[in-house]
């Protein structure tokens, strides 16, 4: 891929001030010559993340994201590198520049994917209004859909047949290709193209730009496979999108629902609330709660009331905590989801379920009755010991204390008695959370590292190595010297080697380094490894003594390898014996 000028670079990063960008999500504070906030990227009550105005770069020593301005909208907005650089150059109202051969095709295919989705759009809406086959629209109808509403989501129907679409699509001078490509029709072992959706009422996802993504599809019946997704395309992330946030993020509402199915979604929307999201057929991603976080100020989870949708609440409650989403849990009685729900009760009585959402600790402390009989001596007793553990979770002492009191309450068990049993465990917790910490701090260093996974084969190396990367930036004058001293076959972790190469070249062309500028060839996690080494050693740098001690350390590593290819039995264990003497 053709980069982009570094001189268009710079004045992105001139124009886009990385502690400017930080202020609009969190709170800076200077510190010296740095500043510090919260992390946006993971959630904490105590600043880890810091940010340089030196280099325009920031790095969050507690999760180890790290990057510049680009990176930040990468993270934040969930986009890859160009169409964050796109986004940064329309804040400041840059012009890009031309792009490269092979990003113009990429750009054409994903121009190619969304047309054809649309079109597809657009055929399936006009079978299920217009086409012979009325199964779809009676389906629909039947469930109580009004005409508005399918109009409103675009719904559709895929005929029964294996190639309607492709030949429309044809007819309309789309590739066969391009269709499978935009997950549309699919090939057959033979090679034939077919329609992937048949016999089916199709549900359009679509984008908060406004272009259809992807498609999901439902039968009539009770067959099965109950739901068809569009799998992962150029255009189409399923655990990257929400069904129906296009309206969602326009509702006058800031508390969001989220809903487990499409049927849900649309019933909960024709009913007035158009705050409702879904999942694609997956259950939530961290990066669906960061999605939704980015548009609301809470959620109300609105699953389905069976064990699954309980299970799945409970999951989906841990991202939202993680993201620093407050949310509420729907309590429905008397139907399955909340389609049933409106259909049996009506939107009136559905909103009072939700004013009524009890938070994420009356939840827990409902879920601690399950399967017990309280009425007996072992269920209560039962009871009390899970109540007492979810109490003692309860980080707000005052929070604490009212659910203290409504427990002690509801149970008839005395306040006092409970109050003692709960500060027992919270001294309980504490204990473990620090022995927690400890253990997590100590077997971070042992944990696979999957980025750099022949790390933890070379240790001894893969520090030299990092030490030598670290020079490399702060001296990229010295980019000859080191690549005479240290050719980068020596490097013994491929990950580092990449890297190396990637700033050497880079250097030699330019004469100096920025680390932005090799940004657009590394995946986010690759980059914030690369900034994060360039932070650790920003204020004990390395010098040229420890340079060459690296290059010692990796020379060394690489004349213990190479002999054992043609040497004797006898070489073999000579320099067996000599080794065992050094230590
Ligand atoms: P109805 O049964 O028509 O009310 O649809 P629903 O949308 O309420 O579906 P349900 O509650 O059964 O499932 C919730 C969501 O899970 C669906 O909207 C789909 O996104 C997904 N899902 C359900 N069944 C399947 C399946 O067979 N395959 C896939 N990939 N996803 C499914
Ligand atoms: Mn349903």
């Amino acid at each position: 891929m053709a980069r982009l000028p570094e001189e268009f670079l710079q004045r992105l990063r001139d124009a886009n001030d990385i502690v400017d960008m930080f202020r609009s999500y969190a709170e800076v504070k200077k510190r010296g010559r740095t500043y510090v906030c919260c992390c946006p990227f993971h959630s904490e009550k105590t600043p880890s993340c810091t940010i340089y105005p030196e280099n325009q770069s920031f790095f969050c020593f507690g999760c180890g994201v790290g990057g510049d301005s680009v990176t930040f909208v990468r993270k934040m907005e969930n986009v890859g590198y160009m169409d964050a650089v796109q986004i940064l150059a329309q804040r400041a109202g840059m012009q890009l520049p031309a792009r490269s051969p092979d990003e113009e095709r990429t750009a054409n295919l994903r121009r190619r994917c969304l047309e054809i989705n649309r079109e597809t759009a657009n055929f399936y809406y006009m079978q299920l209004v217009k086409g012979e086959d009325k199964r779809g629209l009676q389906y629909f109808l039947q469930r109580q859909l009004r005409p508005e509403t399918i109009k409103k989501y675009g719904l559709g129907f895929a005929p029964d047949a294996w190639n309607l679409l492709r030949d429309h699509l044809r007819s309309k001078g789309y590739h066969e290709n391009e269709m499978v490509a935009a997950g549309v029709c699919r090939q057959s072992e033979k090679g034939n193209v077919y329609d992937y959706f048949r016999n089916r009422v199709m549900f359009p996802i679509v984008d908060t730009k406004g272009s259809v993504i992807a498609f999901g599809g439902r039968v009539l019946d009770d067959s099965k496979p109950k739901y068809l997704n569009t799998n992962d395309t150029p255009v189409f992330n399923k655990g990257k999108n929400l069904f129906s946030l296009n309206f969602a993020k326009n509702a006058s509402s800031t508390t969001f629902l989220l809903a487990e199915g499409y049927m849900d979604v649309i019933a909960v929307n024709q009913a007035g609330f158009d705050n409702v999201v879904a999942t694609l057929g997956t259950a939530i991603t961290p990066d669906q709660a960061r999605l939704i976080a980015q548009y609301a100020k809470e959620v109300v989870i609105s699953y389905d009331s069976d064990g699954a949708g309980q299970a799945a609440t409970q999951r989906a409650m841990n991202h939202f905590a993680d993201v620093g989403l407050p949310c509420r849990i729907l309590k429905m009685e008397g139907a399955k989801d909340p389609d049933e729900f409106i259909k049996k009760f009506g939107r009136d009585r559905f909103r009072m379920l939700i004013d009524q959402a009890g938070d994420v600790n009356l939840f827990q402390l409902e879920r601690c009755k399950q399967g017990l009989d309280t009425d007996t001596e072992i269920g209560k007793t039962e009871y009390l010991r899970r109540v007492v553990q979810v109490l003692s979770e309860i980080e707000n002492d005052l929070q604490r204390e009212v659910y203290i009191s409504r427990i002690s309450h509801e149970s008839g068990i005395r306040k006092e008695v409970l109050l003692a049993q709960v500060t027992e465990a919270i001294k309980k917790h504490r204990y473990g959370e620090k022995r927690r910490t400890f253990r997590a701090i100590e077997s971070q260093s042992l944990q696979r590292d999957e980025l750099n996974p022949d790390a933890k084969l070379f240790p001894r190396e893969s520090k030299a190595e990092e030490r030598i990367l670290a020079y490399l930036m702060q001296y990229p004058e010295d980019c000859e010297m080191l690549w005479q001293r240290i050719p980068p076959e020596l490097f013994r972790t491929e990950f580092h080697r990449k890297l190396y190469v990637r700033i050497c070249t880079f250097c030699k062309e330019t004469g100096s380094f920025d680390a932005s500028a090799v940004q657009e060839e590394l995946t986010v996690e690759e980059f914030s490894r690369l900034i994060g080494i360039s932070a650790r050693y920003r204020d004990t740098r390395v010098t040229r003594n420890v340079v060459e001690e690296c290059a010692d350390v990796l020379h060394q590593a690489q004349q213990r390898i190479t002999p054992g290819e043609d040497m004797s039995d006898d070489d073999l264990l000579q320099l067996v014996a000599s080794r065992k003497q050094k230590k």
